[in-house]
């Protein structure tokens, strides 16, 4: 059961200001031609990788977090550094972009821009709901390049800006949610394999995020790359994870609000060990004309493992990623998805945004890396829209 941290204490993290687009050297490690003149994947802060556990009570990552410092300043200026901060734009625009602009300007730019930075600051000032338990959330679709790591990390990132305590689980070989949240998942380092394969308890590999301190990563290094089939003559192969999960949250993981676990684009071993631990599934659908083909066998394998392994799953979330509202494909596919899918959908769309993309090459999530971009904008919407469902869910006793 989670202890969450009291209401209105989850403001942006004093990490997490938008005006950290320029990342500083001290904040993590970062890509090959980065700004933050630390090698690749270079280790930054000792804690974070060995010596023992990296993965300290939620709680008290909480106080030393936004948390803290969002208390700290109310008592010091009486005002909410997180309502202060929307209303200062970041550095990008501070000097150009919202002066002498007017909402009856001719420019659709302008007009988007002050739009967007208007729903900011409202999404800003609103409190997120915790869940009263913790949410595990596998996000998945086998379609590749959809967006299922992209949604995961920036999901995360948004949840915990506004103050829950999020594990993101990378169980892909490819690495990419831990490039993104910026831990270090070079060969040999501490990762989901030793969960999965070697009973390794999540708390020795998990690894804080430099950029937001409620947030947290399993990484997944390339050794990931054969556990499918190295899983195949392991015991209670499909509940590796369940037991890792469970044993995590009897202990220092019992304050979490949310697990995110980011699969490999294949309905496999390492797909399923997430399904079964999981009581939701989060489908990305980009909007392109593929989209479908292959869901009616994804949600034949969540009705598999809800009759046969686990029957808590279902799926709750819809999001449809890399939308562009300029073409009729992606608006057909969009309204194709709501017929088939009404109470699952997201109301609120992923636009195709440059900032999104660019994020990950500087070791971030959009959210620290330009939370005043439409992409970091509509992720914390569609957090929020997350966040209340599960609220209203839990408390009418029923599914999402
Ligand atoms: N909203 C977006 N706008 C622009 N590019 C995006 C967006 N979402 C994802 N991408 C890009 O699309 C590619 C695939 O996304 P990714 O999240 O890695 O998909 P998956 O995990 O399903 O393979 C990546 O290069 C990512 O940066
Ligand atoms: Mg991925």
């Amino acid at each position: 059961m989670t202890e969450p941290t009291p209401p209105n204490q989850g403001g942006a993290p004093a990490s997490a200001s938008p005006h950290d687009n320029e990342p500083t050297a001290s904040a993590g490690t970062l890509s090959k031609g980065g700004r933050r003149g630390v090698p690749v994947y270079a280790p930054v802060d000792s804690d974070r990788v060995g010596g023992g556990s990296a993965f300290p009570s939620a709680k008290a990552a909480a106080e030393t977090t936004g948390s803290s410092a969002v208390t700290t300043d109310v008592a010091a200026t009486g005002e909410n550094p997180a309502v202060g901060d929307a209303l200062n734009v970041s550095r990008e625009t501070a000097d150009d972009a919202f002066v002498g602009i007017t909402e009856d300007d001719e420019s659709p730019l302008a007009r988007e821009m002050i739009e967007t930075e208007r729903k900011r600051r409202a999404l800003e000032a609103t409190d997120f709901p915790r869940p009263p338990t913790t949410r595990i959330i596998t996000v998945t679709n086998q379609k590749g390049g959809v967006g299922k790591t992209t949604t995961s990390v920036n999901l995360a990132a948004a949840l915990a800006s506004r103050g829950a305590n999020v594990l993101v689980i990378d169980s892909d070989p490819q690495g990419n949610a831990s490039t993104a949240l910026g831990v270090p998942h070079h060969a040999g380092t501490p990762s989901i394999y030793d969960v999965l394969l070697d009973d390794e308890p999540i708390s020795k590999v998990a690894q804080r995020c430099p950029d937001i301190d409620t947030l947290w990563c399993v990484p997944a290094t390339i050794d990931l790359a054969g556990a499918d089939i190295e899983l195949v003559s392991v015991v209670r192969r499909e509940f590796r994870l369940h037991t890792a999960i469970h044993e995590l949250l009897k202990g220092p993981g019992k304050n979490l609000d949310y697990i995110f676990i980011d699969c490999p684009p294949s309905l496999g071993l390492l797909t399923l060990n997430a399904m079964v631990v999981s009581n939701e599934v989060l489908i990305p659908i980009q909007c392109e004309y593929y989209a479908l083909e292959g869901l009616t066998q994804l949600i034949k394998t969540v009705d598999m493992v809800k009759k046969h392994l686990n029957p808590e799953i279902h799926v709750s979330t819809i999001v449809l990623t890399m939308f562009d509202a300029r073409t009729n494909l992606a608006r057909e596919v969009a309204s194709e998805v709501r017929a088939h899918f009404p109470n699952q959908t997201l109301e609120q769309t992923i636009p195709r945004s440059v900032r999104v993309s660019e994020a990950p090459s500087f070791a971030q999530t959009v959210m620290t890396y330009d939370p005043h971009s439409t992409g970091a904008v509509a992720y914390l919407a569609a957090a929020k829209d997350i966040a209340e469902r599960g609220h209203t869910a839990s408390h009418s006793g029923g599914q999402l």
